[in-house]
C-alpha cells in the first residue's frame, strides 16, 4: 500500500472537515447515533454515513456500542461547552484545510480569509498546544541573548504559554496582542495573573523593558510592517535591553518553503525571510550585534538584537 496515497495521507482531517461541513459531526457529538440516524440527520446518503463511523471508529474518533456510535474524547475540542484553551489543535486545522480550498482564489487576490469569532477561538486553542519543551527552549534561548530580564514584553503573546514561563521564571512581564485577542482570552489571562495590553506590534508598543520577545508572528508582516515593528521594539526597550523573535528562517529552517505555503492561507502580507534580511531590518531599527541562533530542539531560530547602553 503506497504510504503517500492520498487517503493515507491527513484522511482524518479530510474526514472531519466533510463531517464538519455536512453536520455528520453535530450528530455524533449529540450521539449514541447509528448510520441511518446520522444519515437522516445530516441529509447525507447510508453509505457515506456508514463509511465515515467505521472509518471514525478505526481513528479513534467514535466507539460503536449496543445504542450507536459515541464520540469519544478525541472529538471534546469541537463541543461548545469545552474551554477555549482546552480545545486543541484540530478543529483549527479543519479550517487550515478550508483555507486551503481558497488557495486558487488567494493566489489570485493576494488576500487571505477573514478571522470569524469562532475560528479565532480555534487558532488559539491550537497556539495553546505549543509543548512545554519549546516554551522552555524559547525561553532559555532569550535568556540566553539577555540573562535574568527584570521587565518582559511578549509581544503577539495569543494563549500566553511563553509569557506564563518568562514569569514562572521571575520576571514581571507584560502580553500584547491584537484586541479580539486580548477580549477574547481575558478570563485565562487574569487567571494565569498576566499584565495585558491590547495593541498592534505594527503601530506602537509600551516602553521600558529590557527584553522583548515575540515568538510566531512575524511571517505575517511584509518587509515594511516588519521594520515597523523592529523600530517600536527597540523604541519598547531601555538602553542595554535585548530584543529576541522567533521564527522559521528561510534559510535555516529546512520546513521554512513549506511554511510558506501555509502562510498563503493566514495572512495577507506575509513575507519569508533570510537572515541577512532579518539582521538588516535589526540593524535599520537601531540593534547592534545581531545574531540569528538556532532554538534548541524546535523548528525555530531565534533572531536576536540589543539597544546599545
Ligand atoms: C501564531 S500566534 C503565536 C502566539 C504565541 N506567541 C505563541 O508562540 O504561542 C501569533 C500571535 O500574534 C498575534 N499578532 C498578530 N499580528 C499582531 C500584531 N500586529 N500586533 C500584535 N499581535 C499580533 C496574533 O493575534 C497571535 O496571537
Amino acid at each position: 500500500m503506497a504510504e503517500d496515497s492520498i487517503y493515507n495521507k491527513h484522511l482524518d482531517v479530510f474526514l472531519l472537515w466533510a463531517c464538519r461541513e455536512t453536520g455528520i459531526l453535530e450528530e455524533l457529538l449529540d450521539g449514541p447515533v447509528t448510520a441511518p440516524d446520522v444519515a437522516e440527520g445530516a441529509g447525507v446518503t447510508e453509505r457515506a454515513a456508514t463509511v465515515s463511523l467505521a472509518a471514525l471508529a478505526e481513528m479513534g474518533y467514535v466507539e460503536e456500542s449496543a445504542d450507536g456510535y459515541e464520540a469519544t474524547a478525541e472529538l471534546d475540542g469541537f463541543r461548545p461547552e469545552t474551554d477555549v484553551l482546552e480545545r486543541g489543535i484540530l478543529p483549527h486545522r479543519i479550517d487550515s484545510l478550508d483555507h486551503y480550498m481558497d488557495l486558487p482564489e488567494l493566489m489570485e487576490t493576494g488576500e487571505a480569509p477573514e478571522h470569524t469569532e469562532a475560528g479565532l477561538r480555534r487558532y488559539m486553542a491550537a497556539m495553546a498546544t505549543i509543548d512545554d519543551t519549546t516554551v522552555r527552549s524559547i525561553v532559555t534561548t532569550a535568556e540566553h541573548a539577555h540573562p535574568r530580564p527584570e521587565r518582559v514584553l511578549d509581544v503577539g503573546g495569543g494563549p500566553g504559554k511563553i509569557s506564563e514561563e518568562f514569569a514562572r521564571r521571575g520576571a514581571d512581564v507584560t502580553t500584547l496582542d491584537i484586541p479580539p485577542v486580548v477580549d477574547l482570552l481575558e478570563s485565562h489571562h487574569a487567571e494565569a495573573g498576566l499584565d495585558v495590553v491590547a495593541g498592534d506590534a505594527r503601530e506602537s508598543l509600551p516602553e521600558g523593558f529590557d527584553l522583548v520577545v515575540s515568538a510566531r508572528m512575524i511571517l505575517s508582516f511584509s518587509p515594511e510592517e516588519l521594520g515597523a515593528y523592529f523600530e517600536n521594539a527597540f523604541d519598547a526597550l531601555e538602553p542595554g535591553g535585548t530584543f529576541m523573535c522567533t521564527e522559521r528562517v528561510w534559510d535555516r529552517s529546512e520546513i521554512a518553503t513549506n511554511f510558506a505555503v501555509h502562510m498563503l492561507t493566514v495572512s495577507p502580507n506575509g513575507h519569508m525571510y533570510t537572515e541577512a534580511e532579518y539582521r538588516e531590518a535589526l540593524e535599520a531599527a537601531g540593534f547592534v550585534d545581531t545574531a540569528v541562533r538556532e532554538v534548541p530542539d524546535t523548528p525555530f531560530q531565534g533572531i536576536v538584537g540589543h539597544k546599545p547602553d
